[in-house]
């Protein structure tokens, strides 16, 4: 029934989709040399630009239309005309979206009485940017680019390469990229023929020309069937050995998230084919790879890889690892689309890789092979779709030569031994310089790690970039996106000294530490060498850097080099929650402080429920996962386990449970449904630990009193919760408030989730325990609204602390125990 329920929504939600197709802002078509206003080309409207209508596009230059005499009916409608340039000559667009723009060019040659167009040559520019140059064509040919427009025209100009040669196009399409289709986040890994570095110039900066665009397991893609009017070819003329992989299919639509692919970075048939590994025999799985080879342009070159991923193979979570690589080097190590993809099968993803060749390389090498994360049963990898697009204009380092030139030239004009020798020492100094400049940088340590940079992809969804404001470069902390190298961290925590240690967990060890500028901070070390918690090393970047609030436990960093993993929060100052509730020797907190904190942490999970950040399930609310800086003030923390919720309507995730004991849903228990009530009942139970101090499981006391939310259940049902309470608040606790108090936590102990209140509710109630306590509104009462439209959630809000230096306030991380 569930799996019925679940593909419901996702065929309403594919339907959906599809009824709302791209629509560009600017989207101009032009049918070269024809006069017809209009011609429609699936389901396009082309207008000739001889045609009143589409003549004022062409703006200076000498030109002719001209019309095939010999037509083959078999040849579309746009190549039966063209126009000739006899001089350099221009169409002009008017752009009303700046921003990246996608270019076509339609050339199909052929002959008239005057022109034979197979002997044009000429060179095309566009706002003066040169997209081609002495190029000629015999048959027909689509040039496409993608080019950053940030002006409001568009010039596209025609140079004949010499005076009795002439320029020719049969058609033109220019229209707007959809939003986001290229994102500048910083860290897109640069592969280099001997390893990987970081990308340090904007993709979207750059000029693309689409040379390879691949369905990867599938059959030809028209524009017709595209829905950003693209063509997509098959793979297998590209597959090395055609034997090693076999095609994969569904008919099910794809399971788009928000965050993810769109149907605009690839079209549905694209993420429904695949090609996995052809295993005859199980034991030698991982033997090998499958491997692409897709031909370049040989020379120093500069390519945009973009790789399209869905995972249709696998029939359950968690069961796909594989490597990709890229002229053989790991590109990205262990790639786990269960957590890339949002916990959802079947769901795209994409991952972009700037490439770049060695000179005498003419093939881009794209290779997918089984991970050693996967056991031998479920050894596979796969691959859906493969774009590579050339970087035009690619400039690596601001060259010297132009200056040299100059002086070589003052050196011709002018003349004389005298000069000449002047010149010299010029000459030499500037060498000199050049050589001071171009001396190798250090290699990069990071160049070893694979895999983070890509993580940026994620990042840098839309769902993200709203929120993501410390993905932008450089971050709060100074450094570039998130990533920490590991040298500033052995510094920060004194080479990760044992004295240092401030907790420990399923992970591995949470160091103190203090990085430049002085800011302290929790480390989180993974065993080294260790790949064992990637999933939840993952969850924790994608989850923490998508949110920045006051009662979440900020993210500084992290750092993933040398096969170390390492997560990088503020420090908190007063450590976790539980510690001052029992178990050590902190002096109690007053009624007043448990109800602020109480607040805090209802208001960071409300916010991860409904804010911006939206639907994510934290799964693991326990009094060690709730910590609190120098002013007391509560922070979420540790959301390895967290699962980013429903999308739409849909009100359950299915996922194996996780979680810890005498916090755990029993409704998710029994289900294995995870929804947003589920952390509605665990911070039910902390409600409670923080009325009686006492932990949610303890196995030394009476049967009966084991565990904290039955034990306190029943005390309420028989009118003796005071008895229960913690000795410390007997006599400065309201009754008004006490009752409020625990009617809330009683409430989201409720069996069934439908029956427990939301954060929101918890929240609003909580607050008014407290103005019963205290006969006055809690002093963040009045954001409680901003909240859930999300503004108010960002670091600043509630008591007007808007510096961010004053929330550097820094927390002991968590001792992970229950994992
Ligand atoms: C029309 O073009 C197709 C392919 O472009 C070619 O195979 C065919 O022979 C042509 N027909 C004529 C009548 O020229
Ligand atoms: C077509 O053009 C290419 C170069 O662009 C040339 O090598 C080839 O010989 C030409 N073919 C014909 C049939 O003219
Ligand atoms: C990249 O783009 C961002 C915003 O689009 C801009 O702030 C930044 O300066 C650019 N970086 C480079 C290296 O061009
Ligand atoms: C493309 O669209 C047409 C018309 O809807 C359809 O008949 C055809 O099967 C589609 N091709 C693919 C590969 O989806
Ligand atoms: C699979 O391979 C292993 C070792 O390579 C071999 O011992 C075994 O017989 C093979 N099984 C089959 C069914 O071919
Ligand atoms: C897969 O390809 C990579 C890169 O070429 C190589 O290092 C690795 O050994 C290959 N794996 C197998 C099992 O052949």
């Amino acid at each position: 029934m569930e799996a019925k329920f679940l593909h419901f929504l996702s065929l309403a939600f594919s339907i959906f989709l599809s009824s709302t197709a791209f629509t560009p802002q600017d989207n101009y078509l032009i049918n070269c040399g024809s006069d017809t206003n209009t011609v429609v080309v699936d389901n396009r409207h082309f207008v000739g630009d001889s045609s009143d209508h589409g003549s004022a596009y062409l703006s200076k230059g000498k030109s002719i239309s001209l019309t095939n005499p010999y037509p083959n009916s078999s040849s579309p409608v746009l190549y039966t005309t063209a126009r000739v340039f006899t001089s350099a000559s221009s169409y002009v667009f008017d752009i009303k979206n700046l921003g990246t723009h996608l270019v076509r060019f339609h050339f199909s040659p052929f002959s008239s009485r005057n022109y034979d167009l197979k002997n044009g040559e000429f060179g095309v520019a566009a706002n003066g940017i040169s997209l081609l140059s002495g190029f000629s064509a015999n048959s027909t040919v689509l040039k496409e680019y993608f080019l950053m427009v940030d002006k409001d025209k568009l010039e596209i100009l025609f140079i004949p390469i010499s005076g009795s040669r002439f320029a020719y196009v049969n058609a033109i399409e220019v229209f707007s990229a959809p939003k986001d289709f290229f994102i500048d986040v910083g860290g897109m890994a640069l592969i280099n023929p001997d390893g990987i570095q970081e990308f340090k110039q904007n993709v979207s900066s750059q000029v693309l020309e689409t040379i390879h665009r691949i369905n990867v397991g599938g059959s030809m893609l028209t524009p017709f069937n595209d829905t950003l009017w693209r063509t997509w070819i098959p793979d297998q003329d590209f597959l090395v050995l055609k034997s090693a992989a076999k095609v994969a299919r569904t008919s099910d639509p794809p399971n788009y998230q928000q965050g993810g692919a769109t149907r605009e970075i690839a079209p549905d048939n694209v993420y429904m084919t695949a090609q996995e590994m052809n295993i005859v025999n199980r034991s030698s799985a991982f033997l090998f790879n499958i491997t692409w080879d897709f031909p370049v342009k040989p020379g120093d070159s500069m390519h945009l890889v973009r790789l399209h991923f869905c995972d249709i193979v696998s029939v359950a979570l968690n069961a796909l690892y594989f490597n990709v690589y890229i002229n053989e080097v790991t590109a990205y190590k262990d790639v786990d689309l269960s957590v890339l993809a949002f916990h959802q099968l079947a769901s795209p993803y994409y991952m972009d890789f700037v490439v770049r060749n060695s000179k005498d390389s003419g093939v881009v090498r794209i290779g997918v092979g089984p991970s050693d994360l996967s056991s031998t049963l479920r050894k596979n990898a796969i691959l859906n779709g493969v774009e590579i697009m050339r970087m035009v204009n690619f400039m690596a380092l601001p060259r010297k030569s132009k200056r040299k030139n100059v002086w070589i030239l003052i050196a011709l004009v002018v003349g004389g031994i005298l000069v000449m020798s002047l010149v010299v020492l010029v000459i030499l100094t500037v060498i000199k310089c050049r050589k001071r400049k171009l001396k190798p940088k250090p290699k990069s340590r990071r160049a070893e790690s694979a895999g983070w940079a890509s993580l940026r992809v994620y990042g840098s969804s839309k769902a993200t970039m709203s929120e993501g404001t410390i993905l932008a470069s450089p971050g709060p902390y100074g450094y570039y996106g998130l990533k920490i190298p590991f040298a500033d961290l052995q510094l920060a925590t004194n080479n990760f000294d044992k004295n240092l240690i401030i907790g420990s967990g399923g992970f591995g060890m949470v160091y103190k530490g203090v990085l430049r500028d002085n800011i302290k901070v929790a480390a989180k070390r993974g065993m080294p060498g260790s790949r064992q918690g990637l999933p939840e090393f993952q969850a924790e970047i994608t989850v923490l850097s998508k949110i920045r609030h006051r009662h979440i436990v900020s993210l500084i960093g992290y750092c993933e080099e040398q096969s170390e993993m390492i997560l990088v929060y503020e420090y908190m100052d007063k450590g976790t929650l539980r510690q001052h509730l029992y178990g050590s020797n902190s002096s109690p907190l007053s009624w007043k402080q448990r109800l602020e904190i109480c607040i805090g942490a209802a208001r960071g999970l409300h916010y991860l429920h409904t804010g911006s950040a939206q639907g994510i399930i934290h799964r693991d609310i326990k009094s060690t996962n709730i910590l609190l800086d120098e002013n007391y003030v509560a922070k979420v923390a540790d959301f390895g386990l967290s699962k980013s919720g429903p999308c739409l309507d849909e009100t359950h995730v299915s996922t194996g449970v996780k979680g810890s004991f005498g916090y755990l849903d029993p409704e998710y228990f029994r289900r294995q449904q995870l929804t947003d009530k589920s952390d509605v009942y665990s911070f039910g139970v902390v409600l409670f630990e923080v009325l009686c101090a006492r932990p949610a499981v303890d196995p030394l006391l009476n049967r009966e009193q084991v565990n904290l939310a039955e034990w306190a259940m029943e005390c309420q049902k028989k009118g003796m919760i005071e008895q229960i309470i913690d000795p410390h608040l007997t006599d400065q606790i309201k009754p008004s408030s006490l009752k409020k108090f625990v009617e809330t936590a009683e409430k989201c102990l409720a069996e069934y989730g439908v029956d427990r209140p939301t954060m929101g509710d918890v929240l609003w109630n909580l607050e008014y325990a407290y103005q019963l306590q205290t006969n006055e509104r809690h002093k963040g009462q009045q954001t409680t609204d901003a909240i859930s439209n999300d503004p108010g959630a960002l670091i600043v809000s509630d008591d007007g602390s808007s510096d961010i230096s004053s929330t550097r306030v820094f927390s002991q991380l968590l001792t992970n125990e229950g994992r």
